[in-house]
């Protein structure tokens, strides 16, 4: 059966084509082609081991690609064209080592090294923008240890906001936190998409949180086997049929692809 393609349009941010990465001599994933337009809010799901944060890496440069090609904003993600222009949070974000005494402040103002060398004082205004963005104004001061799960998942997108970043991607940024926290993320980058126009691109196991927000689904397990509005997106029966699988023994793990 072939893919579900249900492409949208706009300004291209990024634009991949006939991509494949293999790791340790396996191909993880391959015939990747997507392309993802500014302001889009874009969830990708799967199964364990399907290939969404090899994905992730290839598109910020930290893989090499065995065949195929990855542009951003028309640049290979090596360029330094690029920097400062794309923000990466990561579910280490909730395992920052306790041990580092940091403040959010301190932490978000990381984000504007990958802008630029020096700090100046432009910076602080945008550190201070990022901290109140995420709402952790009241806790700017305190450190990073001290906070919760959700708490340092905002810090790390602060991070990455204070760089102004314009293409956000995140992997797995829900997991440690709980489900208050959870829906006051989401509507964060709802909000960054809508009112800032960021480019969000997030990896996410918890299929029902990311439904509600994002506004275009990608299914991918090795290749992409479903990219289309949130709205089309198939059922369990229909994705065990795109996987190639037979429904009854449909293997996306309940706690992998929580409906
Ligand atoms: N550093 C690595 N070396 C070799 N294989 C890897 C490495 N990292 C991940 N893999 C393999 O690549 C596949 C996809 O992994 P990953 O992209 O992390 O999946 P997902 O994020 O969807 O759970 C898995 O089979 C995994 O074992
Ligand atoms: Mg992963």
């Amino acid at each position: 059966m072939q893919p579900i393609h249900l492409v949208a349009t706009g300004q291209k941010i990024l634009k991949i084509e006939d991509l494949s990465v293999c790791r340790s001599g396996k191909t993880v994933i391959k015939d990747i082609n997507l392309n993802i337009s500014r302001g889009e809010f874009v969830g990708v799901v799967g199964p364990n081991g399907s290939g969404k944060s090899t994905l992730l890496l290839a598109i910020v440069g930290a893989l090499k690609l065995n065949s195929g090609s990855i542009r951003i904003y028309g640049h290979p993600p090596s360029s330094s064209q690029l920097m400062g222009r794309i923000g990466w949070v990561s579910q280490a974000a909730s395992h920052l080592p306790k041990h580092v005494r940091i403040s959010v402040r301190e932490l978000v103002s990381l984000g504007t090294l990958s802008a630029k060398t020096a700090f100046c004082l432009t910076d602080q205004e945008r550190v201070s923008k990022a901290i109140q963005m995420v709402g952790l104004e009241d806790v700017q001061d305190v450190d990073v240890s001290r906070l919760s799960g959700g708490q340092r998942q905002r810090a790390v997108i602060a991070r990455a906001l204070a760089s102004e970043s314009e293409f956000i991607l995140l992997d797995e940024p829900l997991v440690g936190i709980d489900r208050d926290s959870r829906n006051s993320l989401l509507k964060l980058l709802d909000n960054l998409c809508h009112e800032e126009n960021k480019t969000i691109l997030m990896v996410s196991h918890d299929l029902s949180a990311i439904r509600q927000t994002a506004h275009r689904m990608i299914f991918l397990e090795e290749t992409i086997r479903f990219d289309g509005p949130t709205d089309h997106f198939p059922n369990l029966d229909v994705l065990a049929e795109l996987r190639g699988i037979n429904p009854a023994s449909s293997c996306i793990e309940a706690d992998s692809m929580e409906e």
